[in-house]
């Protein structure tokens, strides 16, 4: 608790205390027009792409006291003088008698009090448009009145984000801003590279009158930049100077002179920031428009209220109701949100991902980030799922990411390497799990015969070839069965899911060949709900191959190696001094189905004794102590560091899966538990982390900082905790014919509760555990009446479905009693 908490009701996390150990950030808006704000107020924007078109300067890498992108000042004069600070604390970092900040969604929100102001300051982004909407009132709490100046301030960068920090000369020579009135004494500030002069210009405004405004950076600095924004000189002066920067670096600032307040008195006024496309005046007059429809707080109201609905709708999807507070929180609010966000940004721009090069959108992050989504917004999933499967080969196999605006899709990482396979083990397998989840969701097995283009294109640009999304997928398990190594196991390509372990060629990769075996399981799965049990059989006979294979070569004992080197030599085996045991290694043959019963188990029990910590289980064991070419990229970070033996959390919910295909609710939710952010509240200097969503990794105990989270937001972890804890571990889990009911829960929970929606009908599943037990569905009655066999009819009618789930070890009490 010592820098925030959950306030349940609002949906919000609350900060308290604005010394956090780093910046924790919010998201508003979408990649189409947004971005984040930190919980000191500062802004990093931009429209369509964050390395092409990005809007504000935000230096992740500065302190956290520092000036990034935006910022508020307010100045008070009264009998007692001047003080000039921020109500978000940063830049000025006077003393604050009060402070909040409200991470809420879609939206932050701050409320703090500094020097007898309280300042109330909403930002976020309306549905749909490309405006950056920020709401502030401003109220008097003492005892006589007061003048008040607000100076809404804001630092632009190159559009090209890199180029923003490779030339300071080109650069600042390109940068130039305008002034516009805008009746009523308001102005609008416009800013544009010179080479975007005629085809898009950025627009500040305030709905209030400014009495002067400066955009010249050095100028509202001062004393030749020994000015700072701590304590800008230009402040110092009743006015701005009015100077439009024709070149250097550009800012906008506006004098909003809100008057006298008198005690008790509130004033309040609204900023606004858009970019629009055309020549200066199309774009103007663009900007004019919509400036005139968020003037009005009403507006902005409204705005902020059908936000909210949105919302509601989306998360009103699945609520649960288990007796774990925080896993309640997590899963009704934190973690769906996180689902969204890397839905949409992938992992494009965070404070650690700086969506600077060209990553775009990873086919292997965005198969799985659209699970994350699937219960809650599946025809929103599936858009993005034709863009995947539009970016597969057509043998089977996938660009490894691609560029959502222009679709042009390249392969990684793997060019950097001559004499490197081109392609990516895993990525094209990823995409039968989503379109399946797709599938079982809706109903809408039309899908599968929808026509995509493949992404070969010929000399005009034209698709070569397309295919149904049900041929995509048959040539995406058809690329793997045909490219194994001298075992007949899969080919690791440059790297499967651990991108960081590249091998030379040859080389062959347990996940691919455990994820395969999953991929046919979907398969056999779909081909036999559609009554083509032949093509059904054929895959039934490549998995018992495939599963041959494994379970001959791959057996060390105690558990499963992980990869075999180009030489034939294994990798993830007692045999190996680091580099031992890998988690993926163990988890994966369980889902797979591969790993038989006795080995299964022990190989997770290897994982509990060898890799799990209390703050999560480590990727693998132990970590490589030093740089390797050979091993390539896991070998750059120190033992126990990201996939060097670090806590990498997207791997656990994996293991949590396979805990409960093994019936061992007991100690998937320790594992769901021991990584939920919301229960790090309170060892957060530890942590580092926002306690509100998953990070990416945290160092492991080789590492003398063990504990410590990085990279939060973007990172598959969200996708995959939310499947494990609601289709797993609550067992509430879509199929063909209707809801699966399999909860495996911990044997001290005496039950929980679930509202979800499924294709157009709404389910309220009771599920009560009298004999506390993890698994075992005894009973099972919908409506009132007893249902034989675990699974709720999708009954699509609109109405609400009451159903009651009995957990025990009989298969039926009833029966039972009766003998
Ligand atoms: C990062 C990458 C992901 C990769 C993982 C493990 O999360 O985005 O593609 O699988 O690291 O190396």
């Amino acid at each position: 608790m010592k820098y925030g908490y959950f306030d349940d009701q609002t949906r919000e996390y609350v900060i308290t205390n604005p010394r956090t150990p780093v910046k924790w950030i919010n998201y508003v808006g979408t990649l189409g027009f947004g971005g984040f704000v930190d919980h000191t107020g500062g802004l990093l924007l931009c429209k369509g792409d964050p390395a092409l078109n990005r809007i504000t300067k935000y230096i992740p890498q500065l302190p956290g006291s520092q000036f990034k992108g935006q910022t508020l000042y307010l100045r008070k004069r009264s009998s007692r003088g001047t003080q000039i600070f921020s109500p978000l604390f940063v830049p000025t970092l006077d003393e604050y008698e009060r402070f909040e900040c409200r991470v809420g969604l879609g939206y932050t929100q701050f409320d703090t009090e500094f020097h007898g102001i309280r300042s109330q300051i909403s930002v976020f982004v309306p549905k749909g448009e490309s405006i950056l909407v920020q709401e502030i009132s401003v109220t008097n709490l003492g005892a006589e009145a007061v003048e008040i100046d607000a100076i809404p301030l804001l630092e632009y960068t190159h559009f090209d984000a890199l180029k923003q920090f490779m030339n300071a000369d080109w650069v600042p020579q390109t940068m130039m801003s305008e002034a516009h009135e805008d009746g009523a004494g308001r102005k609008i500030l416009a800013q544009f590279a010179f080479m975007n002069r005629d085809q898009r210009q950025t627009y500040f405004t305030a709905n209030v009158a400014a009495s002067s405004f400066e955009t010249d950076r050095r100028v509202f600095l001062g004393d030749n930049e020994y000015g700072t924004f701590q304590r800008p000189k230009s402040l110092e002066n009743a006015e701005l100077s009015n100077t439009l920067a024709l070149r250097g670096d550009n800012v906008g600032a506006l004098m909003l002179r809100l008057g006298s307040l008198a005690p008790g008195e509130t004033k309040r006024f609204v900023t606004l920031l858009t970019q629009q496309e055309g020549t200066r005046v199309e774009s103007l007059a663009r900007a004019r428009s919509l400036f005139e429809k968020y003037r009005h707080h009403e507006a902005v109201a409204s705005a902020r209220t059908a936000m909210g609905k949105d919302w509601d709708a989306y998360l009103g999807r699945v609520q649960v109701n288990t007796p774990d507070a925080s896993m309640n929180s997590m899963l009704n609010v934190h973690n769906p949100r996180q689902c969204y966000m890397t839905k949409n940004w992938s992992r494009d721009l965070s404070l650690y991902q700086l969506g600077f090069g060209g990553r775009g959108i990873g086919f292997r992050d965005s198969s799985q980030d659209v699970m994350g989504v699937m219960s809650n917004m599946p025809e929103e999933a599936r858009e993005l799922i034709e863009k995947l499967l539009s970016v597969m080969k057509s043998n089977g196999s996938a660009m490894h990411q691609f560029y959502a605006s222009t679709m042009v899709a390249n392969e990684g990482d793997a060019r950097e390497f001559e004499d490197r396979p081109k392609f990516y083990g895993d990525d094209h397998l990823w995409i039968v799990f989503a379109v399946c989840a797709y599938l079982k969701e809706t109903g809408n097995l039309r899908f599968l015969d929808h026509v995509l283009p493949f992404y070969e294109k010929d000399k005009h640009g034209a698709p070569r070839e397309q295919g149904t999304v049900l041929n995509h997928l048959q040539r995406a398990v058809e690329f793997t069965k045909s490219n194994v190594g001298r075992h007949g196991l899969p080919l690791l390509g440059f790297a499967d899911w651990n991108d960081t372990v590249n091998l030379r060629t040859g080389a062959e990769s347990l996940f691919v060949a455990n994820q395969y075996g999953k991929a046919l399981l979907d398969l056999i799965e779909l081909f036999d709900f559609r009554g083509d049990h032949a093509q059904a059989e054929r895959y039934r006979a490549d998995y018992e191959h495939m599963r041959g294979l494994v379970n001959e070569y791959a057996w060390d004992g105690e558990w499963y190696v992980r990869y075999f080197d180009h030489d034939g030599s294994p990798i993830g085996s007692k045999k190996n001094a680091q580099g031992q045991i890998w988690t993926n290694g163990q988890s994966w043959p369980v889902i797979s189905g591969f790993a038989p019963r006795e080995r299964a188990e022990r190989a997770l029990d290897s994982v509990n004794r060898l890799l799990n910590t209390p703050n999560g289980i480590k990727l693998s064991g132990p970590g490589y102590d030093g740089f390797d070419p050979e091993k390539g990229g896991v070998t750059t970070y120190p033992p126990g560091a990201k996939e060097n033996g670090g806590i990498f959390l997207h791997a656990n919910p994996w293991v949590m899966i396979a805990e409960t295909l093994v019936g061992n609710g007991d100690r998937a939710f320790e594992y769901y538990n021991q990584i939920n952010p919301a229960a790090k509240n309170d060892v957060i200097d530890t942590y580092e982390c926002e306690p509100y969503v998953y990070a990416q990794n945290i160092l492991g105990n080789e590492h003398p900082q063990f504990g410590l989270a990085r990279n939060s937001w973007l990172s598959g972890t969200a996708s995959w905790v939310y499947q494990v804890a609601t289709k797993y571990i609550l067992g509430i889990m879509p199929g063909y014919a209707g809801l699966e009911i399999d909860p495996c829960i911990p044997k001290a929970w005496d039950g929980f509760s679930v509202r979800r929606q499924f294709r157009n009908a709404d389910y309220v599943i009771e599920v009560t555990n009298p004999e506390h037990v993890s698994k075992g569905v005894q009973k099972l009655v919908v409506d009132g009446v007893p249902v034989a066999g675990n699974v709720i009819p999708a009954f699509d009618d609109g109405k609400t479905h009451t159903v009651q789930v009995t957990l025990g070890t009989q298969a039926d009490a009833g029966e039972q009693a009766a003998q």
